[in-house]
């Protein structure tokens, strides 16, 4: 549900030089095995629009900003992403939306398993009966 929903503290070292950021197991609650990208997105594009049969990920703005819209079945949260020291935790069985995608906005994010089609709902009513 909603209440298991993180937002994570991304390590990050400070420096003259420019700032260095790093994501190792222990800030992460589940295992990695993906990492992608969304990049050129334009600002009125929405993606997302799907929830995970087991699958759980976090999301974090590399750069620029956008908003996640999460949806448990029952009540929905906003976040507006725009630090790249913060992760957004999605766990498994969460509907998200991203949308209002600033100019040159990266979503980086870390999945817990490789690419199966199999493990999306992208039918919402598909998501809210799942969740009887
Ligand atoms: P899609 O799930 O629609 O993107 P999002 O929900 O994040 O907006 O994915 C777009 C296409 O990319 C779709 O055909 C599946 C494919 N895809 C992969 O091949 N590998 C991946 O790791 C991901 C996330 C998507």
């Amino acid at each position: 549900t909603l209440k298991d929903i993180q937002l994570l503290q991304i390590p990050v070292v400070e420096d003259r030089r420019g700032n260095l950021a790093f994501i190792q197991e222990d800030i992460v609650p589940f295992e990695f095995k993906r990492v992608y990208y969304l990049f050129d997105v334009p600002s009125n594009s929405f993606r997302g629009s799907h929830s995970h049969i087991n699958q759980c990920e976090v999301l974090i703005a590399l750069s620029g900003s956008f908003e996640v819209v999460l949806n448990d079945g029952i009540e929905k949260k906003s976040f507006l992403l725009n630090k790249p020291n913060i992760g957004l935790y999605i766990p498994t069985g969460i509907w998200r939306e991203l949308e209002n995608f600033s100019s040159g906005a990266v979503c980086l994010v870390l999945a817990s398993d490789v690419y199966d089609e199999q493990d999306y709902i992208r039918d919402f009513n598909q998501f809210l009966g799942s969740k009887k």
